[in-house]
């Protein structure tokens, strides 16, 4: 069949992840009834190929018609999307790895993964004509979503913990948003943001708005697309939200129905938390299918693992399972050493994040969970610049 050239979005309805409940695209929609998230649904079959990316642009919107935004006028970006996949050749040779990539979303616009999804999510907003838009974030989110706000033309209001690096903070009032701190973790800050709510604040929390988790897949397109449609055996992602993970999972899933990779060969994922909380690794390790909230979460290096309960937590351990993945914990204390080794052997400076994700390769690999001639992707989600003033 002749390949399309339209670049038309081909989102068809929101779907309730746990009921299959459909609901109205057409207006504006948080989560559904029985409190999980909506996920989008789009007319996907083999009837486009991968040839029609040729030639586009190098950013995230490149999947236009894997997106949610109806029309073009709407889509805010700062150019989010298509990061580098690095070869880690010392690492790999010094560990014996077959194949060892990092993808670093450190280069997107305000130095995280996070643009992805806040980029989508504002675009959505502009679409509904929504003015004000409000975040509990661990940092990183904030910063994403200030930015998108101001090219919007939209208020943003963040509500941030008081432990959180002070650049942080700074850098989201350089965006024009009023930042509120918290005390405690990002779920204080959602439970103080829900009190002080106005009625036309739309809420863009992590998995209770349905378009992060889309901004996010692009990282699963990417990595298949620069992977020239061959998945790698494993995929290492740092989890307290979850959507990066569930996003690449979802990614999978449709270019499955596109037919752009083959069926039944996708990674094996894995959730790497820091162990001063770690709800999913615990849940991992009890065989449940859901997270029981964390209780008394210690402070971290990784601010953005410190998540005692995620709302996507039953489609995060969904994921572990489908994939036959696993969850790891790591230490602040081999994060640091993760950041040093990494720095000095690659050139390369990982977040706290992405220097967990590092170390629970290192464990994976020495307990030959990883395997001598399997290929993993590693995943470094923000830059370590924003986070001196913790190490
Ligand atoms: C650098 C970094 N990595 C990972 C995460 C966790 O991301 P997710 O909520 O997608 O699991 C965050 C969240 O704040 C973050 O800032």
């Amino acid at each position: 069949m002749e390949t399309l050239p339209a670049l038309k979005s081909l989102y068809s309805h929101l779907h309730c992840s746990k009921s299959g409940q459909v609901y109205d695209k057409n207006e504006v929609q948080t989560y559904s009834l029985l409190h999980k998230p909506l996920v989008a649904q789009y007319q996907l079959g083999d009837f486009l190929k991968p040839s029609i990316l040729e030639g586009r642009e190098n950013t995230m919107w490149r999947y236009r018609e894997f997106l949610p935004i109806e029309k073009d006028e709407n889509i805010v970006s700062l150019g989010e999307g298509m990061t580098p996949l690095l070869p880690l050749n010392q690492l790999k040779t010094k560990f014996g790895f077959e194949q060892l990539w990092l993808k670093d979303e450190a280069l997107n616009p305000t130095g995280s993964f996070k643009a992805r999804g806040l980029s989508m999510a504002i675009s959505k907003a502009k679409e509904f004509g929504i003015k004000t838009c409000v975040i509990p974030t661990a940092g990183n989110a904030g910063g994403a979503m200030s930015a998108y706000c101001a090219k919007a033309g939209m208020k943003a209001v963040v509500y941030m913990p008081e432990q959180t690096p002070a650049l942080f903070k700074k850098e989201c009032e350089f965006f024009g948003a009023k930042v509120i701190e918290v005390k405690g973790t990002i779920a204080d800050c959602a439970q103080l943001m829900q009190k002080e709510k106005q009625t036309d604040w739309f809420d863009v929390s992590t998995m209770k708005e349905p378009f992060r988790l889309e901004g996010k897949k692009t990282m699963g397109y990417e990595i298949a697309e620069q992977m020239s449609w061959e998945l790698p055996d494993v995929i290492i992602y740092p989890t307290g939200g979850g959507t990066g993970l569930i996003g690449i999972w979802k990614a999978f899933q449709e270019l499955e129905q596109l037919g752009w990779i083959p069926k039944g060969f996708r990674p094996r994922m894995v959730a790497v938390q820091s162990d001063a909380c770690d709800p999913v690794v615990q849940a991992y390790q009890k065989r449940i299918d859901y997270t029981p909230s964390f209780k008394d979460p210690r402070p971290t290096i990784a601010n953005g693992l410190r998540v005692p309960k995620a709302f996507g937590d039953e489609m995060i351990m969904s994921v572990l399972e489908q994939s036959r993945g696993r969850a790891v914990s790591i230490s602040d204390k081999q994060i640091q050493a993760g950041i040093e080794e990494i720095a000095q052997i690659e050139g390369l400076l990982l977040s706290p994040e992405g220097a967990a994700v590092w170390m629970a390769c290192r464990e994976l690999k020495e307990s030959n969970w990883i395997g001598e001639n399997e290929s993993v992707v590693l995943l470094n989600t923000g830059s370590m610049y924003k986070y001196m003033e913790n190490v």
